[in-house]
């Protein structure tokens, strides 16, 4: 295999720790005085362009921290889904089953953002929706030789619930983020999450309790063990997490350090990628350990601007978390 001199050849050899089943969007921001009113051109003053989506946003988490990771998705046959790929190598990720179709464009996420840091988004979900059970079956060997598999709900959920079967038959830990979530989530998906790990607003929406606290967070907590997931977690933003398992069914808060943040999007994605990271090389660390940590890295996030760009690498963060 070494012999094709081909770098991403070399990967190969050695499995996956982390497999990322999930989404990859393009965002396409535009800063303006205000947003637009129906029919209305509007003047912004700046514009960029960013990875995101919430699958890719994990995996690029996992491997900044070091993990060996894989990227099970599909883009466009388009320039947007040349360029992920390419931010995928970037990173260090396997895109040996990142799948480009010529049927739909790569995802995007247009978002206007005001003065204010008020927003208004259009997710145009592409290609993701395409990424299909032939694929995981192509997948199927980097599947069941992770350590963690990951995924989401911007995919179709029949694809998130094969991938989620697949991991599970082979002994694979399955770390599930109902993002974003619907009241009528399959009740597949509790019975096969090991670690369920969710935010206020989808832990309100898959119990119809209402989220503001750690003490709110708790009971949502509890309602959703009930549902058969090993581990639950609710993060709550600058608040921190709440946590149970089946082995050790008494909630539990894990505040986070105050810091001053500057943009908090894709906190979330970050503590997810971080976890897995944990689960995955850590296994012997307490779930309590695992997640203060977790925490510690998301905190670091929201200290700087965008996405992927404000995701710690392990060279930048002190040495006790590893
Ligand atoms: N303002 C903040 N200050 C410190 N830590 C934060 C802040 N916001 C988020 N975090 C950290 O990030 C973790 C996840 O945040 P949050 O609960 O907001 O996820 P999320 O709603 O899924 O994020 P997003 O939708 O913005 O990606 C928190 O548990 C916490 O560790
Ligand atoms: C929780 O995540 C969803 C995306 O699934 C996001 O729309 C929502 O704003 C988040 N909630 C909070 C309180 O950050
Ligand atoms: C975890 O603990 C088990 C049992 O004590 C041990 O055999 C294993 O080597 C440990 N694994 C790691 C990664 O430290």
């Amino acid at each position: 295999m070494a012999a094709s001199g081909e770098p991403g050849r070399q990967r190969q050899e050695e499995a996956a720790a982390v497999v990322v089943v999930g989404s990859c969007m393009t965002d396409l921001v535009s800063l303006t005085p205000r947003l637009p009113k129906t029919g209305e051109t509007i003047h912004g003053h700046k514009f960029f362009i960013g990875f995101g989506g919430k699958g890719a946003n994990q995996c690029v988490q996992a491997a900044r921290l070091g993990a060996k990771t894989a990227m099970v998705c599909k883009v466009g046959k388009d320039s947007f889904g040349n360029d992920y790929i390419e931010n995928f190598k970037q990173n260090d990720i396997s895109t040996e089953f990142t799948y480009q179709t010529k049927d739909a464009a790569t995802g995007t996420a247009s978002i206007i953002v005001n003065k204010e840091g008020q927003n208004i988004i259009v997710i145009v979900a592409g290609a993701n929706l395409l990424l299909n059970t032939d694929d995981l079956r192509e997948a199927a060997n980097a599947i069941s030789s992770a350590k963690v598999m990951i995924c989401q709900l911007e995919v179709t959920p029949a694809t998130s619930l094969e991938a989620l079967t697949m991991a599970r038959s082979s002994g694979v830990k399955t770390l599930f983020n109902p993002a974003p979530a619907t009241a009528d989530l399959d009740p597949r998906f509790y019975t096969l999450s090991d670690v369920f790990c969710c935010n206020e607003t989808e832990a309100e929406i898959l119990t119809g309790l209402a989220v503001s606290s750690p003490a709110d967070a708790k009971k949502a907590a509890l309602v959703l063990l009930g549902r058969g997931c090993r581990v639950v977690i609710v993060t709550l933003g600058a608040a921190g997490c709440v946590f149970l398992s089946q082995t050790e069914p008494v909630p539990k808060y894990i505040p986070t350090e105050k810091v001053k943040a500057v943009d908090t999007t894709g906190a979330g994605d970050s503590f997810v990628g971080a976890l897995a990271f944990y689960l995955a090389y850590y296994p012997n660390l307490s779930l309590e350990e695992m997640l203060k940590r977790s925490s510690f890295i998301a905190t670091v996030s929201v200290q700087a601007a965008g996405t992927q760009s404000s995701y710690p690498h392990k060279k930048d963060l002190p040495l006790y978390l590893f």
